[in-house]
């Protein structure tokens, strides 16, 4: 599959292989990768490096406007910088993860990323864009729009065996998170209407790519 144009939203909350997934899909199309959550990750190391309280809605508006971000998005290596330092590993770190959904709690935030994500969308043949609200906010015209999941012990069991760390301590860090995300009142994680959902509990990273490829495959050619 190397469509012309063409725009795939995934969503889904953490640990159900949305990035992996993503980035296999965008190098099969020969296409390139938005990771959304990067984005928010990346205001949020800036909030918590100029020593803001993430809690404080109006400072971390403040900072994301003044944030130089630079987004990259090559699946084979999406490296970020915030204000020209290197943000690659920081951003992964639990202080960053443990402040990230207050800073995406922010409503005015939120409307300046998405409106980056848009421009970046609309300069792009090929994109595979991931996050939480992209069928439904982001990229609502997008051609294949998916929803993943898997579950919650499966999540964890990923995202610790990725951050080698515990998989008990991570399976409560991920409820937490997919209760902040779920319950905001901006944009909150869910499924748009016309996505398709795929529980990825038990399937392996290739048989999700071509199942994918396979549904994008079918939209774009009918
Ligand atoms: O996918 P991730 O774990 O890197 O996402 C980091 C955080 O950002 C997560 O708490 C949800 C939030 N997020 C969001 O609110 N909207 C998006 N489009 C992507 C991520």
């Amino acid at each position: 599959v190397r469509p012309e144009r063409c725009v795939v939203a995934v969503d889904g909350p953490s640990g159900s292989g949305k990035s992996t997934v993503s980035r296999r899909l965008a190098t099969a199309i020969d296409g390139i990768y938005l990771d959304t959550g990067a984005m928010y990750r990346a205001i949020t190391w800036a909030v918590l490096h100029a020593g803001v309280d993430p809690q404080n809605a109006d400072a971390v508006l403040k900072i994301a406007q003044e944030t130089d971000l630079s987004i990259g998005t090559d699946p084979a290596a999406p490296h970020f910088e915030a204000n020209g330092i290197d943000v690659d590993a920081a951003i992964r770190g639990p202080e960053v993860t443990g402040a990230v959904s207050a800073v995406a709690a922010v409503p005015a935030v939120r409307a300046m990323l998405v409106q980056l994500q848009k421009d970046i969308i609309a300069a792009a043949p090929r994109i595979i864009v991931e996050g939480r609200d992209i069928a439904s906010v982001v990229a609502p015209d997008a051609d294949l729009k998916v929803y993943l999941t898997a579950s919650a012990a499966a999540r964890a069991q990923r995202r610790s065996a990725e951050d080698a760390t515990d998989v008990t301590a991570t399976e409560a860090d991920l409820a937490r998170r997919d209760k902040l995300d779920s319950s905001r009142a901006a944009d909150p994680l869910r499924q748009a209407s016309d996505a398709t959902t795929l529980d990825t509990t038990g399937m392996g990273i290739d048989e999700v790519v071509a199942e994918l490829l396979s549904m994008l495959n079918s939209k774009v050619s009918s």
